[in-house]
C-alpha cells in the first residue's frame, strides 16, 4: 500500500477533502518567492534544511524522531495538491508546528508556492 501513503503526502494526517481541493490564490511569482523564501530561511529552515532538502542544517538543534520532510522530493511534493499542503502548515502535527496563528493565510500560499520550487528548481519564475 506504498502508494496511498505516497498519494498523502508523508502520510497519516487526515486531510480533510474540501481542504485538499482549495485553489492557491497567491500567483507564483518573484516577489511571493522572495518573500516566502524570507519566512522559509528564518523560520523553516532550522528544521527542513537549505533549499528544502530535509537535513537539519549544521548548527541547529533538532529533538525528533520524525524527520522533517523533503521538499525536493518531487514525487512527494506532487503528489500533494496545494490545498493540503497549505493545511499541514495551518495544523502541524507534531513535531511539525501549527502555524495557523503565527503566519497570514497570504504567507502560508506564498510558501506553498516555495515548496513547489524546492521540488521543481527549473519552474522557478525567472527574475526580471
Ligand atoms: C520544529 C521543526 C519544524 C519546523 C520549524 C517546521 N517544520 Fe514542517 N515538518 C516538520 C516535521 C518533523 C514534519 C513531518 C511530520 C510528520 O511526518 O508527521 C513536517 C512536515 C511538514 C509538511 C507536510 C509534508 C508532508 O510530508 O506531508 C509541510 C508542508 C511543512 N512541514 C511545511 C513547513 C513550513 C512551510 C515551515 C515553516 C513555516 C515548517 N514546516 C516548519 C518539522 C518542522
Amino acid at each position: 500500500m506504498l502508494g496511498v501513503a505516497i498519494a498523502a503526502g508523508c502520510g497519516g494526517w487526515n486531510v480533510p477533502p474540501e481542504a485538499k481541493s482549495l485553489k492557491n490564490p497567491v500567483p507564483m511569482n518573484t516577489a511571493t518567492i522572495a518573500a516566502a523564501g524570507e519566512l522559509y530561511t528564518n523560520i523553516c529552515q532550522k528544521c527542513h534544511g537549505v533549499n528544502g532538502d530535509g537535513k537539519v542544517p549544521p548548527g541547529a538543534t533538532y529533538f525528533y524522531s520524525t524527520k522533517p520532510t523533503n521538499f525536493t522530493n518531487a514525487r512527494l511534493v506532487d503528489s500533494m495538491s496545494d490545498g493540503e499542503i497549505f493545511w499541514k502548515m495551518t495544523n502541524g502535527r507534531k513535531p511539525m508546528p501549527a502555524f495557523k496563528n503565527r503566519l497570514s493565510d497570504e504567507q502560508r500560499w506564498e510558501l506553498v508556492d516555495l515548496i513547489r520550487v524546492f521540488a521543481h528548481p527549473a519552474s522557478a519564475p525567472a527574475q526580471k
